[in-house]
């Protein structure tokens, strides 16, 4: 883990061990970032880039050590073409070589990143990069410091470190397995975590979920031993951060799918299928981190995350094809493929949440469907919209956050597949399945401004990529807690 520090005083003090400087310009002709260099490192440094030219592109480190000297060690860092983007890939990069400084060494990074966009990128690329998950006994999580002595904007400083350091709470319980985060641990975890950040955390049990009539989430849940529940988190700015004059802060309820294992139930998945299935609560700890990174932002909205979270389980109890089930609000849904069941928890929350907060808009998140995966590959999320302000401050924020998107359409034409003869709806609709899982979806929030995300693709990686680790990314936090700035800011922040 990475703790990153906005430095005082000078770079290149004789306590520094490992300095990193940027490298700008192109591949033929490398240059040093100016910045606040000590003069014999950036002399070291200026006759290194002169000699071999060391590739300036974003994510590369170029180790140059200076023996019997302070610092002993200077980084080059490429830089790009230096923007934000590029910032935060080259602080992945510094991230990850900082795993391999010993660990009395003192790290400085005398980068300037001069707009706060910049400085937010780095932050957060330092605290990603310095991301590790294992579960192994002998295993310890080394903290390392990384001080910031170059000009940085200290509150995007900040910004970016709460953003990355959300980012990463949802990576770990992404890679956390399923036998150890069951949805009801998945809301101790959840409760502990934000009620110290501020929230107020409610977990709703099987006698709750009855009594108020979440026949989604009970029916996807009633195969397991493990009992469902639905997480219920409320952030709201305190009273000194209310906004000026007397208007009210916008609300803005996130929903995740909280899917804590995916067996496909009684419609079994094949093995290879079934293998990641531990990772299909992502949207869930997205919208968790996302109101972490709202509290510890102390942001002027009122945010809520819901996180119905079941297990998709084979027992007696397992929902069968051809079960007719009543979602909260009273739609009723004719299951036809026990493995469509995200839309189903889905359903009752988004119901839930329209109905209980009268929201701004209801966002959710989702591993939904192999169909995304195909559509948009692993690079970035598809969405749906029924309000186009709302797609185009998504489209904003991933810009901002280079967690990429891309809209879909809500297409009507596709509608009639829903129909079911004895149900409202049936919820395997068939292909194009992405579009008929958010036409599915769609009903149930009414008239609410509403975007749907399905993250099947980028919610995971195979293997480390230039900002994402292995295995749960963590992808949708830095999207929504941009989301949620511009929301903030929109609202006079
Ligand atoms: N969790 C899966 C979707 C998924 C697939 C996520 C691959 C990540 C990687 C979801 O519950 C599911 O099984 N969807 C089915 C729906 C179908 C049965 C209508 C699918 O996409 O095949
Ligand atoms: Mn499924
Ligand atoms: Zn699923």
């Amino acid at each position: 883990m990475i703790l990153v520090q906005v430095a005082q005083g000078d770079v290149g003090a004789a306590s520094d061990d490992v300095v990193a400087l940027g490298l700008t310009g192109t591949a033929a002709a490398p240059r040093l970032l100016a910045s606040a260099q000590p003069a014999a490192v950036s002399t070291a440094a200026a006759n290194f880039v002169a000699q071999f030219q060391p590739d300036p592109a974003a994510g590369q480190v170029h180790r140059l050590p200076l023996p019997g000297q302070r610092p002993s060690t200077v980084l080059l860092l490429g830089l790009g073409d230096e923007s934000p983007d590029a910032f935060r890939v080259a602080g992945v990069a510094l991230g990850r070589a900082v795993a391999e400084v010993a660990d009395d060494q003192r790290v400085v990074s005398a980068i300037d990143a001069a707009t706060p966009a910049k400085s937010r990128a780095l932050a957060e690329g330092l605290v990603l990069g310095g991301y590790d998950f294992t579960l192994a006994s002998k295993a310890t999580d080394r903290l390392r410091v990384v001080e910031l002595a170059g000009r940085v904007d200290a509150v995007a400083v900040r910004a970016g470190d709460d953003a990355a350091d959300a980012a990463g709470w949802a990576r770990d319980l992404g890679n956390t397995p399923a036998n150890v985060l069951t949805p009801l641990n998945l809301g101790e975890v959840a409760s502990a975590q934000l009620s110290a950040a501020g929230c107020t955390v409610t977990v709703h049990v099987t006698d709750w979920l009855t009594a108020n009539g979440f026949g989604g989430v009970l029916a996807v849940g009633g195969g397991a031993d493990n009992a469902p529940c639905l997480i219920e988190a409320t952030y709201r700015p305190s009273a000194t951060n209310k906004l000026p004059g007397k208007k009210k802060p916008p609300t803005i309820v996130l929903v995740g799918k909280g899917i804590t294992f995916d067996s496909g139930g009684l419609n079994l998945k094949p093995p290879a299928a079934m293998r990641m299935m531990h990772t299909d609560m992502t949207g869930g700890a997205a919208v968790l981190g996302a109101i972490q990174y709202c509290a510890m932002q102390e942001l002027p909205v009122n945010v809520i995350a819901l996180v119905p979270a079941a297990e998709n389980a084979v027992s007696g109890r397992s929902m069968r094809p051809s079960d007719v089930i009543t979602q909260y609000g009273g739609r009723t849904t004719e299951i036809g493929n026990t493995d469509a069941e995200g839309r189903l928890v889905l359903a009752d929350a988004l119901a839930y949440a329209v109905k209980r907060y009268a929201p701004d808009a209801v966002i959710d998140l989702a591993t939904l469907t192999g169909a995304m995966k195909v559509a948009l590959g692993l690079g970035m999320g598809g969405y749906f919209a029924n309000d186009d302000a709302l797609a185009a401050q998504l489209d904003r924020a991933a810009v901002n956050s280079g967690e990429q998107l891309w809209r879909l359409p809500l297409e009507h034409a596709y509608q009639s597949m829903l129909d079911s003869a004895i149900a409202d709806s049936r919820n395997d609709p068939g292909n194009p399945g992405a579009i008929t899982a958010a036409l599915f979806l769609q009903p149930f929030v009414g008239k609410t401004a509403w975007a749907h995300l399905d993250i099947a693709g980028p919610a995971r990686a195979t293997e480390a990529g230039e900002v994402v680790s292995r295995g749960a990314t963590g992808y949708g936090v830095r999207l929504l807690a941009s989301y949620l700035d511009l929301v903030a800011a929109a609202a006079g922040h």
